[in-house]
């Protein structure tokens, strides 16, 4: 039996907007079509994917395969497990300090974005001895502290938490050539790392990590799971400082679960596997590194050529390759770029509601076309405003 009608055929590249939203982001075009087949029937089965048992053989497989693909991916060593959870990234404001801060215990955290702030006030309101090691607010979040601006007091912090690119005031961890910037940290103390929006675009070394998280919907797939990469001796923490935990907000549940502990949402951990094997197909992270950096100076560019006309938010050393954050003069401005962007089939560019102006997401999804399309457009803009 066929279902595939022309209504789902036509072309994805004709009929669809370049998609600058910072989330649930743009995916690849190979991806959706799949997925638009293996909706009817996966792998020969006669059974959708969304329609699978999750301990039947053919999720076996999806899962299986998702792990692997997202381990080579992101080359994690094998002292590390993975896990596709639910809750979003949100949840892991909750999980990561009660499973890794004992009674009366701290962690440090360097507050660089909206993201971190609520990271912060959850920690705080249960672990009141929990410390800023620094506090992005009082800079306007327009950069990513230098080692020496990071102030830790704690004597003896259970992790370190840090958020590497900063979705909302377009920040990010980088050297100069675009590359991961691990701030320092206290000796053996874990670092606790969101990558929620720059998870896989850029090479980055797993060992360096304790916990590394991320909502699946920027780089790696659709809303519904959330990435959890955890080292082994952190899997358990909480049993060995004694605090009982309920079952499904301990790690150790879904580790022994692999991840399907309860119904895992499946749909979601299946679009994450067809993005890590598409990424591995374009040459794996530095690849994607590479055309991410491209592609993000090329907006910056436009940003740098305005002659003022177009403020960038964050301090340069500091840009963000995901998410690039600029002003027209005056926001009356900023919404006639957003509707005649929209006019011009380049969609969802308006800023988050904490910052208002104009945000584009350049994720690894986004074609380089995009970027040259959106840069061409605030030159055009600029000229014609300015
Ligand atoms: C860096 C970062 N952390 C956390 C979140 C919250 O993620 P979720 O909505 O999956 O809970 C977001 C969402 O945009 C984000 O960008």
């Amino acid at each position: 039996m066929t279902v595939m009608s022309a209504a789902v055929k036509p072309s994805l590249a004709a009929a669809r907007a370049f998609n600058y939203s910072a989330g649930p982001g743009v995916l690849p075009e190979e991806v959706i079509r799949q997925a638009q087949e293996d909706l009817w029937t996966i792998d020969g089965s006669g059974i959708g994917i969304m329609e699978h048992s999750h301990r039947g053989r053919v999720f076996d497989k999806v899962l299986a395969e998702a792990e692997a693909a997202c381990r080579q991916v992101g080359n994690i060593p094998a002292n590390y497990k993975v896990l596709f959870l639910t809750g979003g990234a949100t949840t892991q404001n909750d999980m990561v300090p009660k499973n890794l801060i004992p009674d009366g215990g701290s962690a440090e955290f360097i507050t660089t974005g909206y993201w971190c702030e609520k990271t912060w006030d959850e920690a705080k309101a249960h672990f009141p001895s929990c410390h800023e090691a620094w506090d992005g607010r009082t800079v306007k979040h327009a950069f990513c502290p230098s080692d020496s601006e990071i102030n830790y007091t704690v004597a003896s912090p259970a992790y370190v938490h840090m958020c590497s690119n900063n979705t909302i005031y377009g920040t990010q961890f980088r050297n100069a050539d675009g590359s991961f910037r691990y701030p320092k940290c206290p000796a053996n103390v874990p670092l606790v790392c969101d990558m929620s929006s720059d998870i896989y675009s850029r090479p980055f070394d797993v060992s360096k990590f304790g916990l590394i998280y991320a909502g699946a919907q920027k780089n790696v797939g659709i809303a519904g799971t959330t990435l959890v990469i955890i080292r082994d001796d952190l899997v358990d923490a909480a049993k060995k400082f004694g605090r009982k935990l309920y079952t499904m907000e301990s790690y150790a549940t879904h580790v022994k679960g692999e991840s399907r502990h309860n119904t895992p949402p499946a749909f979601a951990i299946y679009m994450s596997g067809l993005v890590f094997k598409w990424i591995l197909k374009q040459g794996g992270v530095t690849k994607m590194h590479e055309r991410n950096l491209e592609k993000a100076n090329l907006i910056y560019k436009a940003i740098d050529d305005s002659k003022g006309f177009f403020t960038g938010h964050a301090r340069a050393d500091s840009r963000s390759l995901m998410n690039i954050l600029f002003r027209c003069p005056n926001p009356q401005l900023d919404d006639k770029f957003i509707a005649e962007a929209l006019a011009n089939n380049m969609d969802q560019l308006k800023g988050h509601r904490a910052t208002g102006g104009i945000r584009a997401s350049t994720y690894n999804a986004m074609p380089r076309e995009g970027c040259v399309a959106m840069a061409q457009f605030m030159t055009d803009f600029a000229r014609k405003n300015g």
